[in-house]
């Protein structure tokens, strides 16, 4: 469990698979549709619900985030072992998501903070995030915790920035 001034991080219950669904309802339609909710209704809730009863406890994993005030959960931060080497840069990725009606309101930034502590404190010694470059509010958040821009690469979808923090 993680604690900022606002927030709590802690791990998924499968009773919030509705919060994750939900944040990919709401995804960017650039975002690659493989990674959103189809005409179907695809994935459906229960395959969240899978997903979060298969997520062992790790240094390395992505952390719902709750509202002290309130006690409602409002989307993601925490860490994704995603293949970092591929791209050269050691170390986790930095992920973070949140229901739109909570953007804005420093959230992605404050619990960035707490998760780049617990990775300090895990023995990483360097994060990295990749970033579509359409994605303004993102690499605000990057930029704001540190992170600095090391490549560019092209995919199918677009243009990602890649980016990386020492800690
Ligand atoms: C990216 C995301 C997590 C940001 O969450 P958030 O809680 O709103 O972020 P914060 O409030 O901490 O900071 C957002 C910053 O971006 C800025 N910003 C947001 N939209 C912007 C825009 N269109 N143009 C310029 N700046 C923008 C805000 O002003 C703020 O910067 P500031 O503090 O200097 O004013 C949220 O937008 C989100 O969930 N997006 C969808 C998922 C996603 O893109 N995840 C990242 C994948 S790499």
């Amino acid at each position: 469990m993680l604690e900022t001034e606002r927030l709590l991080l802690r791990p998924w219950r499968a009773d919030e698979a509705s919060v994750r669904r939900e944040m990919w309802i709401e995804r960017d339609p650039r975002v690659p549709p493989h990674r959103r909710i189809d005409a179907n209704g695809h994935p459906p809730v229960e395959e969240f619900e899978e997903m979060i009863r298969a997520e062992e406890p790790s240094s390395v994993r992505l952390l719902a985030v709750e509202r002290k005030v309130g006690g409602d959960t409002i989307g993601y931060c925490g860490l994704v072992d995603s293949g970092q080497g591929a791209r050269g840069v050691r170390g986790p990725e930095l992920a973070f998501e949140f229901l739109r009606r909570f953007w804005g309101l420093g959230y992605a930034t404050e619990a960035s903070w707490a998760v780049l502590d617990w990775a300090r404190s895990s023995g990483h010694e360097r994060l990295w995030a990749s970033v579509w470059d359409w994605n303004t509010a993102s690499r605000r958040v990057l930029a704001k915790v540190g992170f600095i821009e090391t490549a560019r690469e092209k995919s199918n979808y677009g243009i990602n920035v890649v980016t990386t923090r020492s800690l």
